[in-house]
C-alpha cells in the first residue's frame, strides 16, 4: 500500500467513472467532485453497510434525515457562528490566500515564493452563507438594478435590495446539528431508554481555504454521524464502546490491519465543544490524516439549545423523577475519507503473463459490479442468447452485474479488474451442452467451471 500514489488513485477514478471533477466541462469548480455510474455505486455501498451497521442491526439506534438549511439560531448556538473558523493569511504579492496552520513554511509564499509578505491570520468563518426567501440579497447590485431609475425611485429601490439579517442562513457545515435540533422530536416520539442514538448521512458544506488532495479535502462533501445520548456518570465506557464499534466498520471495510490509527487530540487542539476526542487515522498515499473523529461532546450542544431556544431538552428516566440534560458521544465519519481509504487499501498492480495488471481487490460487498457476463464470442449467436439468459438470471439475483461483449476475453478482463469486480462469467460453447459456465476470480485469475444455476 505504500507504493500507491495518489495519482494513481486519481486518474483510475476518472478513466473508469468513479470521480470526475465536479464542473469539469466549465474549468471546473476547486473543491468539489462529481460521482460517475461506479463512484455513485461504490459511495452507496459504503453508506448502506454504515446504516446497516449502525441502525438496522442495532436496537438503540433512531435514523433522521433533516434539512440542510437551518434556522440561522442552531448555528449561533452551537457556536459556529463566532468559532468555527481556520486561520487565514494573504500573501500581498501574489494576493494568494493560505491556511497558516498548513503552510510548510510560513515565511513563505507557495505560489509567488516571496518571503515575509503574509499578513496576520485572520479568522476566517467556513460556512457558506446563503438568504432564504426573497428578502434576501439579490444578484443584482443595487447600482445595476436603479440604472436610469429616477431619483425618487432609487431609495425604495435601495430599501427593497437592502437584505434581512433574518433571512440568513448558512449550508450546514456539519449534519450534528440536524440531529440535536430533533432530540426533543424523536424523544417524544418513541421515548427510547438511555443510552439511545440518532443517526444522520448527507451533505456537508465547508468553505475551505485551501481544498486539497482529491476528495480528502472538499468543499461539500458526505458525512455519517452519531450522536448517542447517555448518562454523563460512565461516559468513559460508552467512549470505549465506541472506540470497537469504529475498529469494526474499519474491518467491514476491509481497510489493513495497522493502517488506522488511535490519536488522541490534545486539549489546546480540540474541537470548541469536546472533553475528550480520538482522531482515527489512516495511512493514505499523502500521510497518515484524518479519516474520522470520536468525541465526548457533553451536554455542550442539548445545552446551548435549551438555553437559547427555552426548550426543555432534559430526560425523565423512566418510572423515576430524575431528570438531565443527557450527553453526547460524538462518531463522526467522511464518506469520501472512507471511500478513499476503500480504494487506496484495494489498489494492486501486478504482472500476468508478462503484462502489468492494474485491480481493485475491493471487498466483494463493496464492489459496484458484483458480475460480469459476457459470451465467448460475440458473432455466435447462440452463444449470445445463452449468455443473455445467464445475464438475465443474475441481474435478477444481484442487481450490479455488467453485461460486456467488447474486446477480447483478455481485455474484458483487465476492464473488471480495473473497477474491482470479483468474478466474470464466461459463456462459451461447452455451456450449451451441459449448463456449465466459466467462473474467473478476480484477485487469483483462477478460472473454474460451475454450473451457472448454482451462482444465481
Ligand atoms: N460533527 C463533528 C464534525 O463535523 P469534524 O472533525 O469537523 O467533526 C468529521 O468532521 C469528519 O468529516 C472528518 O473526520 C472527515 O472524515 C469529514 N470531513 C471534515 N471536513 C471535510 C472536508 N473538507 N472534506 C471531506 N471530508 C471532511
Amino acid at each position: 500500500m505504500q507504493d500507491v500514489k495518489l495519482e494513481h488513485i486519481v486518474s483510475l477514478a476518472k478513466r473508469r467513472g468513479f470521480i470526475y471533477q465536479g464542473s469539469d466541462v466549465y474549468g471546473g469548480l476547486s473543491g468539489t467532485w462529481d460521482y460517475g455510474p461506479l463512484g455513485v455505486s461504490l459511495k452507496r455501498n459504503i453508506m448502506n453497510l454504515w446504516w446497516t451497521m449502525f441502525v438496522d442491526e442495532r436496537d438503540d439506534m433512531y435514523g433522521v434525515d433533516a434539512a440542510i438549511l437551518m434556522n440561522q439560531k442552531v448555528w449561533q448556538a452551537s457556536g459556529h457562528v463566532d468559532t468555527f473558523t481556520d486561520p487565514l493569511v494573504e500573501c500581498s504579492n501574489c494576493k494568494g490566500r493560505f491556511r497558516a496552520d498548513k503552510l510548510e513554511d510560513p515565511n513563505k509564499c507557495p505560489t509567488c515564493g516571496s518571503e515575509g509578505t503574509f499578513s496576520k491570520p485572520r479568522a476566517f468563518n467556513m460556512m457558506f452563507k446563503t438568504f432564504v426567501g426573497p428578502s434576501g440579497q439579490d444578484e443584482l447590485t443595487i447600482g445595476e438594478a436603479m440604472e436610469g431609475a429616477p431619483d425618487t425611485h432609487k431609495l425604495e429601490g435601495m430599501h427593497a435590495l437592502s437584505y434581512d439579517p433574518n433571512a440568513i442562513s448558512y449550508l450546514r457545515p456539519e449534519t450534528a446539528q440536524g440531529i440535536f435540533t430533533n432530540y426533543r422530536n424523536v424523544v417524544d416520539s418513541f421515548y427510547p431508554d438511555l443510552p439511545f442514538g440518532i443517526a444522520q448521512q448527507g451533505k456537508a458544506f465547508r468553505n475551505e481555504i485551501s481544498p486539497r488532495d482529491f476528495v480528502f479535502r472538499s468543499r461539500e462533501f458526505e458525512q455519517m454521524e452519531i450522536e448517542y445520548f447517555i448518562n454523563p456518570e460512565g461516559w468513559e465506557v460508552e467512549f470505549d464502546a465506541w472506540v470497537a464499534a469504529c475498529k469494526q466498520w474499519f474491518a467491514a471495510l476491509g481497510l489493513p490491519e495497522g493502517s488506522v490509527h488511535e490519536l488522541e487530540v490534545p486539549a489546546e487542539d480540540r474541537a470548541h465543544y469536546s472533553k475528550r476526542t480520538i482522531d482515527f487515522e489512516f495511512d493514505y498515499p499523502i500521510g497518515r490524516e484524518e479519516l474520522m473523529g470520536l468525541a465526548y461532546r457533553t451536554d455542550f450542544d442539548l445545552g446551548n439549545i435549551q438555553r437559547v431556544s427555552g426548550k426543555n431538552m432534559e430526560y425523565t428516566v423512566k418510572g423515576t423523577n430524575e431528570k438531565f440534560v443527557p450527553h453526547v458521544i460524538e462518531p463522526s465519519f467522511g464518506v469520501e475519507r472512507a471511500l478513499m481509504a476503500v480504494l487506496c487499501s484495494a489498489y494492486r498492480e501486478d504482472e500476468q503473463n508478462g503484462e502489468k495488471r492494474i485491480y481493485l481487490a475491493l471487498p466483494e460487498h463493496l464492489a459496484p459490479v458484483k458480475y460480469c457476463v459476457s459470451p465467448l464470442l460475440k458473432n455466435k449467436p447462440e452463444l449470445v442468447a445463452k449468455a443473455r439468459e445467464v445475464y438475465a438470471a443474475l441481474k435478477k439475483r444481484y442487481g450490479a452485474v455488467m453485461w460486456d461483449d467488447n474486446g477480447n476475453i483478455g481485455k474484458r478482463y483487465r476492464r473488471q479488474d480495473e473497477i474491482g469486480t470479483p468474478h466474470c462469467v464466461v459463456i462459451d460453447f461447452q455451456t450449451l451442452e451441459d449448463g456449465t459456465v466459466t467462473v474467473r476470480d478476480r484477485d487469483t485469475t483462477e478460472q473454474r467451471r460451475v454450473n451457472y444455476e448454482n451462482i444465481v
